[in-house]
């Protein structure tokens, strides 16, 4: 409310923010968090054996592994607090408060790890390494544990958004931390990150060991039985997980899965999801059993499958906590279910610092309802764009012919049959403004469509 309002009103906010953080998600789990402990492993392995050829894939790998976390890894790693920031400025301002030391704490583990992989893979061939082997492995070891740290703080405030447990009758930093999902979404991210680590240095030990196919077989049974181990503790993770996610929720998986326009394809869904595990295990079964045989083509598979099984995890969980962005405090719109009393009394625009309207008139219904639409939907919709609201009116029964207030009475009622969104904030006029601009935006949809508003100054009423 006394934020001013960022929407992209084609791409859609929410887009934006799952893009990025998506990528980010598979870049820690993958090629940090997972990675590390299996390269470390892999010059173990070196060290053990004598065998120069494990140093060498193991340092190859982390050179893909440090390229990527030191530019792409750390570029989306600030994205996500700049563009969650920027869409829903209340809700980080919430969990800074209760997470205030987490955040700090989370900015040095973040910067020990910068440095540890600097030293660990800038140091690999001097001679200081060749001379202190063990001291080398040591560093890889150590820079395992910083980069698991980041993503266990990090957890914390993701499970907090989810259920925040006894927080609200004990507040404190410890008792959010210790969230009802905080151990359980460990337990099942720690193996998953060990397991695709493995997939993805299944792909790339295919491209590095074309010359010599003897170790090329050896090499992609470690890395399969590497990711065969840890796929129970996963799969129990995955249970535990599961088990902790509160049950008010799971009314939302249906269309957390699917969209709402394929629900129907639950079932199908379902058995997809099931069959990517499925081959996966199946390719680290054959890499176990006869890894000569297998094309390193084939090896790409498993890669694929789980970057699309780690985003599309990731979209499950951010949808099915709607509509809250912290759980059972704050709506996704940024709005505290608390406050909605005061917005209904005192109205949601006059109270909204930057929105250029501050009370509905006759004459400026339209821009009223903009501003409306700005604040309790933009967070999850554009007006033509990605999750646009048109669309997503036109497949009602009947829309074309919906007068004014058959849309105040369906607005009224919206989060009672989609309980995935927020109900709408404000008094009957601000309600009836957004009701205005959405037949606004149906009857003219070319001419009236931007929500951009101008007011990016706070307006004086
Ligand atoms: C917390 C996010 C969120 C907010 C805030 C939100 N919506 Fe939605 N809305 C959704 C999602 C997600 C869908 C379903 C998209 C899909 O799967 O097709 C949806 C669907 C809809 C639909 C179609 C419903 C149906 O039964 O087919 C309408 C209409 C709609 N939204 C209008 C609005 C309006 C108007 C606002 C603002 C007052 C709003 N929404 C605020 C997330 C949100």
């Amino acid at each position: 409310m006394d934020f001013p309002v960022f929407h992209l009103d084609f791409f859609g906010n929410r887009l934006l923010i799952a893009v990025i953080a998506t990528l980010h998600v598979l870049i820690n789990h993958m090629l940090a968090v997972g990675a590390i402990p299996l390269v470390a492993f892999l010059e173990w392995l070196g060290l053990r054996s004598g065998d120069q050829r494990w140093d060498d894939l193991a340092r190859r790998i982390l050179f893909v592994c440090f390229i990527v976390t030191t530019s792409l890894g750390a570029l989306t790693g600030v994205g996500i607090w700049l563009s969650t920031s920027l869409v829903n400025p209340a809700a980080i301002g919430s969990l800074i408060r209760v997470f205030f030391w987490a955040w700090f704490f989370e900015w040095t583990v973040f910067v020990t790890e910068v440095v540890l992989i600097l030293i660990y893979f800038l140091s690999w061939r001097t001679a200081w390494a060749r001379r202190h082997r063990r001291a080398h492995l040591g560093l890889g070891v150590l820079l395992a544990v910083f980069s698991w740290l980041t993503m266990a703080v990090i957890v914390a405030i993701l499970g907090f958004q989810m259920d925040t447990g006894v927080w609200t009758v004990q507040p404190g930093f410890w008792t959010a931390v210790l969230n009802p999902l905080y151990l359980p979404q460990l337990a099942f991210r720690t193996p998953f990150a060990l397991v695709t680590a493995g997939l993805f240095a299944l792909m790339l030990t295919g491209l590095f060991t074309r010359g010599d196919r003897e170790f090329r077989g050896t090499a992609v049974r470690t890395i399969s039985i590497w990711s065969l181990v840890f796929t129970p503790a996963m799969l129990l993770g995955a249970w535990s997980y599961w088990q902790a996610i509160p049950e008010r929720m799971l009314a939302n998986l249906p269309t957390a899965l699917t969209t709402l326009t394929f629900t129907d394809f639950l079932e199908p869904l379902r058995l997809a999801i099931l069959a990517s595990v499925v081959a996966v295990i199946a390719v680290c079964a054959w890499g176990v059993a006869a890894p000569r045989r297998l094309p390193a083509l084939v090896l790409v598979v498993p890669f694929l499958l789980a970057v699309w099984q780690l985003s599309y995890f990731e979209r499950v969980r951010e949808f099915i906590r709607k509509p809250d962005v912290v759980a059972e405090y704050m709506y996704s719109n940024g709005l505290r279910a608390s406050d909605y009393p005061l917005y209904r009394e005192q109205g949601l625009l006059t109270l909204a610092t930057y929105s250029p309207v501050g009370e509905v008139t006759e004459f400026n219904r339209h821009e009223a309802g903009r501003e409306m639409f700005r604040l309790a939907c933009s967070r999850c919709h554009t007006t033509h764009g990605v999750n646009g609201v048109v669309e997503k009116l036109a497949t009602m029964y009947g829309w074309q012919d919906w007068d004014h207030a058959t849309i105040d009475t369906y607005l009224q009622s919206m989060h009672n049959a989609r309980p995935f969104m927020p109900p709408v904030p404000g008094n009957d006029a601000e309600r009836g403004a957004l009701a205005t601009y959405l037949i606004d935006l149906r009857d003219d949809p070319a001419g009236l469509a931007g929500a951009q508003s101008h007011g990016a100054m706070p307006a004086s009423h």
